[in-house]
């Protein structure tokens, strides 16, 4: 039965359903489970911040992951954080605390690593600022454990093995969240989405760097449009 009958039923703005779910103080982790979806998002150029984060934005995905992995991260997530309060911003790659630093002060809400740097983790923690280490194996989330989070990155998702190894791995850990992320796309996302220790998935399926350089802002929406469309049924 599910949750999908019973988002149609109550409709999908009811915010509460997802709050439940994850029953968390934190408001950025809520939202991230509310809306199902974390786009992953590299941005060489400027001027493309803007129109990537409306094109999100306006097709039901108001939430963005900026990677360090350009020159211009800091400037994009300054821009979007000044068009729009709406949009929950992130950053991505962050593998020092030097990082998390520059991206909380240009405006990033949470923070994200492919790994588990406890620098970064206890930076963030003292600054209150949601972090979302990625972790792999079952020593590494006993770190996220020792740290009190209540969500973590799940990296790499499907060259490590797909659901099943994260069910198989999530197991002991019966309240910790995960984000898949890493090889996801829209024919692997809702049978994540169902498994009910998954907040929400990562990826870059829907913005990829060459769409946003080429500007393709339309195929993102069409993307974009696919993927809510799944959230809605998990
Ligand atoms: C990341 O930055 O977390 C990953 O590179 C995203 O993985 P994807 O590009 O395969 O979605």
């Amino acid at each position: 039965m599910g949750m999908s009958l019973l988002l149609t039923a109550a409709g999908w703005q009811d915010k509460s359903l997802y709050v439940e779910k994850l029953n968390s103080m934190d408001p950025v982790l809520n939202q991230i489970g509310f809306l199902g979806i974390i786009p992953i998002v590299t941005i060489e150029d400027e001027k493309k911040s803007i129109p990537c984060a409306r094109t999100l934005q306006e097709n039901g995905l108001p939430i963005i992951e900026i990677t360090f992995r350009t020159q211009a991260a800091a400037h994009v997530i300054k821009q979007i954080a000044s068009d729009s309060s709406e949009m929950l911003i992130g950053a991505g790659t962050i593998l020092t605390k030097e990082d998390a630093q520059t991206a909380i002060d240009a405006g990033a809400r949470f923070i994200v690593s492919p790994g588990f740097n406890p620098k970064v983790v206890k930076y963030c923690i003292d600054k209150s600022i949601t972090v979302l280490p990625g972790v792999f194996t079952p020593t590494e989330i006993q770190y996220a454990v020792e740290f009190g989070l209540e969500a973590i990155k799940f990296f790499p998702a499907e060259a490590g093995g797909g659901l099943k190894y994260l069910k198989a791995v999530a197991a002991p850990f019966k309240s910790l969240k995960f984000i898949p992320t890493g090889g996801i796309d829209q024919s692997t996302l809702l049978s994540y989405l169902r498994f009910s220790k998954v907040l929400a998935c990562g990826g870059s399926w829907m913005v990829q760097p060459e769409m946003i350089r080429a500007g393709q802002f339309e195929q993102i929406a069409e993307l974009i449009c696919k993927a809510v469309a799944c959230v809605k049924e998990r």
